[in-house]
């Protein structure tokens, strides 16, 4: 028999590109390829990138830049490019790098095989109007206790920032059937916690089962029913579609963890206003009112930009009076990038300098709130799901109700099992608890 082909796959960016990155791993298992973590013994490297800030972009090309030698040395190794950058840029990456052999966008994931074998396209960007995960195939192995699954794609908010809205198309949600067979399946094959994706995963919305029109609170309460499923978490949300039944699902769906990812980006109505985010720092934060007012020990998490065009030092002292309001569980912030062909690009940028003050100042005030978030779990009793064994001899690693991580000792456990633990210690970032 023929030694199997080996693919290895880098993957960066969001959630959404680990989750496709799985999905063509299988779409190209049945070409009899198999996953190596070794690049060096690769017969295939596939790329799947990220386009959201230029430095993410940029890495694309310093890792081709390094593959150069590789490719010299082993000509028939096939180099392909996937995501967001492959969506933004198509040909101009075979044009920069003809060492490229595939480009493929996030829409056409299901030619990957065919491009690979020489019967398709070289770059293929298009969206067609087939849903990609009907061409895929069927995951087949067993599992590890925790998954993604993407429910929605896209997205038609255009945020003055972002390249999202260009590199994933407009919003597409997954029919119902398909949302829950595949997390049967998955449950199936042994995972416990199923988190929810999309670029606006809260705008899903789609024909239920009984001839009414679901929006997303009613779908997770619909997978909470899978019986030997435990946890569900969903990311990323947008404020303006916190519909009411999602936050009644928060108080009263018990497998919906208490964790919830809201960016709101800046605290100022100006910026938020310049932003195109449509909606003030008020309402945002009335709805977090409501929502701890179904949940009250929910752990909150945003994302910010310091430095958006425009931004003086009363809007930023305005984001840091939001971040002390609301009281973060943890939060990524990043300096604002300019990115081609989004509406900000055009503007003039706060300078360089004054971007960084601001931004590790933000960092400086979100790190404070992680840590004091943190401290708040010793002492509480919460449910931990086992991912993988320790350093230490007889220790399980799992993650809390509120995704922190926790070290804890419990010989007898497997992974998989979900048990509650007392928090002991918080140490830089994650938790030790002990056995009841
Ligand atoms: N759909 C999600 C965000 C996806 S991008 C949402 O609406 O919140 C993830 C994060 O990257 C964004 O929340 C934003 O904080 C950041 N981001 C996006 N574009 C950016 C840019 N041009 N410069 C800096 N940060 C950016
Ligand atoms: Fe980007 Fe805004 Fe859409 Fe989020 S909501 S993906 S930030 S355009
Ligand atoms: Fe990046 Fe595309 Fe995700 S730009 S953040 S990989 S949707």
């Amino acid at each position: 028999m023929a030694e199997p082909k080996k693919l290895f796959i880098k993957t960066y960016g969001c959630q959404m590109n680990v989750y496709d990155s799985s999905r063509m791993a299988e779409a190209m298992s049945a070409d009899g390829y198999v996953l190596t973590e070794d690049q060096a013994e690769a017969d295939m490297v596939l790329l799947n990138t990220c386009h959201i800030r230029e430095k993410a972009a940029e890495k694309l090309y310093s890792d081709l830049g390094r593959l150069k030698p590789m490719k010299a040395e082993k000509p028939d190794l096939k180099i392909a490019v996937a995501g967001c950058v492959a969506q933004a840029e198509g040909e101009e990456i075979v044009n920069r790098m003809p060492l490229v052999d595939l480009v493929v966008g996030p829409q056409s994931y299901h030619k990957l095989p065919a491009m690979a074998r020489g019967e398709g396209p070289r770059v293929l960007t298009e969206f067609p109007a087939e849903d990609k995960f009907d061409h895929l195939p069927k995951r087949a192995t067993r599992r590890a206790p925790t998954a993604f699954l993407t429910v929605q794609e896209g997205c038609d908010k255009f945020c003055a920032f972002c390249v999202v809205p260009y590199t994933r198309g407009a919003e597409v949600s997954r029919p119902v059937e398909r949302i829950l067979a595949e997390a049967r399946d998955l449950v199936e094959r042994g995972v416990r916690e199923i988190t929810l994706l999309g670029q606006n995963v809260n705008g899903w919305h789609g024909a239920g089962a009984d001839g009414h029109e679901w929006h997303f609170g009613r779908l997770i309460r619909a997978i909470a029913e899978i019986d030997g499923l435990d946890r569900i978490r969903y990311t990323t949300s947008h404020p303006n579609d916190m519909t009411d039944d999602l936050i009644e699902a928060h108080g009263d769906e018990p497998k919906l963890m208490p964790y919830l990812h809201l960016p709101v980006q800046s605290g100022s109505d100006r910026v938020l206003k310049a932003m195109n985010r449509k909606h003030t720092a008020a309402e945002y934060l009335r709805l977090i009112e409501r929502i701890r007012a179904a949940r009250p020990d929910i752990m909150l998490t945003s994302d910010f930009i310091a430095g958006f065009p425009g931004e003086t030092d009363q809007d930023h002292r305005d984001t840091l009076k939001l971040i002390e309001d609301v009281g973060y569980g943890t939060a990524f912030s990043f300096k604002y990038s300019p990115r081609p062909g989004t509406p900000a690009a055009g503007r003039e940028c706060v300078p360089d300098d004054v971007a960084d003050a601001r931004l590790q100042e933000m960092q400086a005030l979100l790190t404070r709130q992680q840590k004091a978030a943190q401290e708040s779990m010793v002492g509480r009793r919460v449910g931990v799901l086992f991912e993988k064994t320790g350093r230490i001899e007889g220790q399980m690693v799992g993650k809390s109700d509120y995704l922190h991580s926790v070290f804890v000792e419990a010989p007898d456990a497997r992974i998989g099992d979900l048990i509650e633990v007392e928090i002991t210690h918080s140490a830089a970032n994650s938790l030790a608890g002990k056995l009841l």
